[in-house]
């Protein structure tokens, strides 16, 4: 698979089998390369309504070719503003579709839609891959102890975990977080984005290395791409 970021907490996975997914569709975040792949993608999946993560699936869904997958709020949402193939699912299910598993998951946060309504829960998502790999998106998210179970029941090979503290984990949470899914290999998001997102690479492996457990930290600067096979 090949694992792109984009910025923030926008991420583009191509698959083994060359499916298309992005999680997090604010393609147009300021840390966003001009090279972004503006579709059409297979998947797009939203961990919650913010507009940091809602971004642009509006604009980047408008072919049915498309499916959008998101907690059933958001999925009524788009559909009442003509996403013609969104799929609505709820926290602890999984959907599959082409030899893809999307596994909705808890996460510790908030979610309103842009018109200030409830969105629904707030969620991450497991994505495991044609050939077994799993790919971890905490979404946004508050350290909390049942991560320890999202590591034993789905073994993610790469957790994708905020870092920039305020709205979400800082780095001191984000390195117990490791302690608790222990992923092969853990690739920081949404820090730095805007002033008030502090947390740094630098402080999260500080962290990480006064804890028994040691994921390699890949750190992708927007448009670089990480390859697992
Ligand atoms: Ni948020
Ligand atoms: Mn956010």
């Amino acid at each position: 698979m090949e694992l792109t970021f984009y910025g923030h907490s926008c991420f583009k996975i191509v698959s083994p089998q060359g499916k298309k997914i992005l999680i997090d569709p604010w393609v147009s975040n300021p840390q966003a390369p001009k090279n972004v792949d503006l579709g059409p993608y297979d998947y797009i999946l939203i961990t919650h309504a913010h507009g940091d993560h809602l971004g642009d699936a509006i604009k980047l869904a408008r072919t049915s070719v498309t499916q959008v997958i998101a907690i059933h709020e958001i999925q009524q949402y788009l559909l009442s503003k003509g996403v013609p193939n969104a799929i609505g699912m709820n926290i602890g299910g999984s959907y599959r579709s082409n030899g893809l598993t999307f596994t909705m998951v808890m996460a510790l946060h908030s979610s309103s839609l842009p018109d200030g309504s409830y969105g629904g829960e707030p969620c991450g998502f497991v994505i495991t891959l044609e050939n077994g790999l799993r790919v971890y998106h905490a979404g946004d998210t508050g350290l909390f102890y049942d991560m320890k179970l999202i590591g034993e029941l789905y073994q993610p090979e790469v957790a994708l975990i905020p870092i920039g503290d305020h709205y979400v984990m800082g780095p001191r949470e984000a390195a117990k977080a490791c302690q608790l899914i222990k992923p092969k290999f853990v690739i920081p998001m949404h820090y730095q984005t805007f002033p008030i997102l502090t947390g740094t690479v630098e402080e999260f492996k500080a962290f990480l290395s006064e804890e028994d457990y040691q994921p390699e930290v890949i750190v992708l600067r927007p448009g670089e791409s990480f390859i697992l096979k």
